[in-house]
């Protein structure tokens, strides 16, 4: 499990539907002055760089993040997450990816506070580095996220946005993450949680979306984007992000989003998106 290194992956087309939809809840929930907790369970390094190291061995970047980088004109929910790339590249020249503990960062408030758990030793020493300081009180710890979700809740101010974002190399994780939610829903049913997850030639993938959905039936929203046919040989063919408790905005920002990302990051002619709630 330890092997799996998220600066191989850094800014890929899940990276950019992943990134894309937690920065609209970040900015949901920082529209209010009241103050909120951001928490990871799977935080990766929280930075990652481009063009050296992991990222440069396979530069799948390059059919997700930059493609966005060098489009014209795009839907607004985009534009944001472009935009805010480029404050961590302002020599215009995508080099850095911001990883989801950054991206909430980059919204948040002296109020709020961020709570990220980090398994992998090297990945943690990373996200300690960056998230000592800062305006955002900030608390790193290097042990099991899901086991870390379950102190948190409920949470201190009654507002808070969990990230649910494992690196599913083991099956244990379509179980326990099934598991961590049913009880954080249980602690603190008013949360949004946004749970990620692969779409992969395996069975437990394709079951995934429809045991989250159980677990809140009334309330949730799903968007997945295809990027190729699904075949075993590539793996990885799409990705798709569930969250449960949704902003009433999130819905529009995905509808204008998502035909545009599918134009952008596909590959051939499977690629499609879904958008679907609990409303339809
Ligand atoms: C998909 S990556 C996270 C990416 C990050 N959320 C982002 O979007 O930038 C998953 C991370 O979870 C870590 N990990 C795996 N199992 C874990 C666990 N039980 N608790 C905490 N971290 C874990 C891995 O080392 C890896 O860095």
């Amino acid at each position: 499990m330890l092997g799996y290194r998220h600066a191989f992956h850094a800014g890929n087309h899940a990276d950019v539907l992943k990134h894309v939809v937690l920065l609209q809840l970040v900015d949901y929930l920082a529209a209010k002055d009241k103050p909120f907790w951001y928490i990871d369970t799977h935080a990766g390094a929280g930075r990652y760089t481009l063009t050296q190291g992991y990222a440069a061995e396979q530069r799948e970047y390059v059919g997700g993040v930059e493609k966005l980088w060098n489009a014209g004109v795009l839907p607004e929910a985009l534009a944001r997450y472009v935009e805010l790339v480029r404050t961590l590249n302002p020599h215009h020249r995508l080099k850095y990816y911001p990883g989801s503990p950054w991206i909430a960062r980059a919204r948040m408030r002296p109020q709020d506070r961020l709570w990220l758990h980090e398994l992998h030793p090297a990945d943690y020493a990373l996200l300690e580095q960056e998230f000592a300081s800062g305006p955002v009180p900030a608390r790193v710890c290097g042990e099991d996220g899901y086991a870390g979700l379950k102190a948190l809740l409920p949470p201190e101010p009654r507002r808070a946005l969990v990230l649910i974002d494992p690196s599913y190399e083991v099956r244990e994780d379509y179980v326990r993450l099934i598991d961590a939610l049913k009880q954080a829903l249980r602690r603190f049913a008013t949360g949004v949680y946004m749970v990620w997850y692969p779409m992969i030639p395996r069975r437990e993938s394709r079951e995934l979306p429809a045991r989250l959905a159980t677990l809140a039936p009334e309330r949730w929203l799903r968007a997945e984007l295809v990027v190729r046919a699904a075949d075993a040989a590539h793996g990885l063919y799409g990705s798709g992000v569930f969250v449960v408790n949704p902003p009433f905005t999130l819905r529009s920002a995905l509808a204008e989003s998502l035909p545009r990302l599918t134009m952008l990051l596909g590959l051939d002619r499977h690629a499609t998106f879904t958008l679907e709630g609990s409303a339809d």
